[in-house]
Formats: C-alpha cells, structure tokens, sequence
C-alpha cells in the first residue's frame, strides 16, 4: 500500500512539474524574437546595447517596465525614434563620440563610447569630460534596419514575453506603423 502510494505521489509530482515546464515554455513567437534579439543579420542586434530575459548587455535604457506597460505599436515607434534622450554628445580631452553615461561614483565617470561596436564602455575622471550635450548625430540602430512587420511582431513578442510573461501571439497588423 505505502509503496503504491509512493508510486501515486510520483506520478502527481512530476505531473506538476509537467504542467509547470509547459507553462513556462517559451511561446514559438518570443523564440523567434528572441533569435532576432541576439543575432539579427539586419542592423546591429538588441542584445548589443540591451538586457532582457537574462540575455544581452546593458548599454541602452532597462526595456522590462516600457516592455510591458506599451502597446505594440507604441514600442515599434519607440524603437524607430530618431531624437534621443540619453545619449549624449561627449566631449573629452582630445575626443568627442556619441556616449551614454553609465555611472557617475566620486571623481569618475563611466560612459558608454557608442561610436564603436560592440559600445565599450570608458572610465575618466570628471575634469576629462569637457561637456555632454544634445546629440544629433547618434541614431538608434533598429530605426534604419528594414524590420518586416513579421519580423517587428515576432520581437515584440519576446519583449512582452521577456517582460511579463505574456503568451499572447502579436499580429504584423498590431505593429505597423503608418507615416
Ligand atoms: C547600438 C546600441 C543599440 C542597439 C543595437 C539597440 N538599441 Fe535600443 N536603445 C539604445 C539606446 C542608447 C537607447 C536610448 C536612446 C535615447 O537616448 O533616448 C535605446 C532606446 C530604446 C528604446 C526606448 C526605451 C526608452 O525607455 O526610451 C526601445 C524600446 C529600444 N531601444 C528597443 C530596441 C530594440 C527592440 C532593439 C533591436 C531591434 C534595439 N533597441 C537595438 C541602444 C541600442
């Protein structure tokens, strides 16, 4: 009897775990995305200048809370925006690029150097940086890349995903944007 309840609380534990995995599965849309995400062949790839999901690299804003709070067509306008509001013009003793600053901690500056690819990020100590000011040189990669709406519906399905967990499958027709 012991034994054959053991056996019924096996099968019901991993029954759970079962249901557990599926529900947790990445959705065939977030996974797509999520490939575009990393390795994109067509402009630089997110994961260059943004973390998400546990993957890429922190360079650009925190895309979690804008991810879950926008509608689709509201991201795939913040992705094209040609105005920037964090990177700055930067301008150091015997240079000037297109940065964004990480940190600021006493005497140091940490700044992302966007002018290069992969962005490498830069230490100076503040009387270096003669001025940071509105630039209107830098653009965001995605804004030139020529996403298809397929392609647009398929990352923004891995942000909402990434984000909040949403399963919800994004339309092309939810992201295009007329000008
Ligand atoms: C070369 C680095 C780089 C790449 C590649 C890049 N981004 Fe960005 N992204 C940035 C930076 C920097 C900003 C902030 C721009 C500014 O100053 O307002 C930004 C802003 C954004 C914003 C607006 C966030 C906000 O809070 O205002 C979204 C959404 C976004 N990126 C999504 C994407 C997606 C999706 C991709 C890939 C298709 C991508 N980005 C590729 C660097 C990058």
């Amino acid at each position: 009897m012991t034994r054959f309840l053991n056996l019924l609380i096996c099968i019901s534990l991993l029954a759970a775990l079962g249901l557990a995995a599926d529900d947790n599965s990445i959705p065939a849309q977030a996974e797509r995305g999520k490939q575009l995400f990393m390795k994109s062949a067509k402009g630089v790839p997110c994961g260059t200048c943004h973390t998400l999901g546990g993957i890429g690299t922190a360079v650009g804003p925190d895309l979690k809370k804008l991810a879950s709070l926008a509608m689709p067509r509201g991201l795939v306008m913040a992705m094209q925006l040609t105005v920037t509001e964090y990177v700055q013009e930067v301008k150091v003793t015997g240079a000037t690029f297109s940065g964004i600053q990480q940190q600021k901690t006493g005497d140091q500056i940490e700044i992302w150097d966007l002018s290069q690819l992969p962005p490498v990020l830069k230490k100076f100590s503040s009387k270096d940086v003669l001025s940071m000011a509105r630039n209107d040189k830098w653009k965001h990669p995605p804004a030139s890349a020529g996403y298809t709406s397929k392609e647009l519906a398929d990352l923004i399905g891995w942000l909402k995903w990434a984000s909040m967990g949403s399963r919800k499958e994004i339309k092309p027709s939810e992201v295009e944007v007329s000008q």
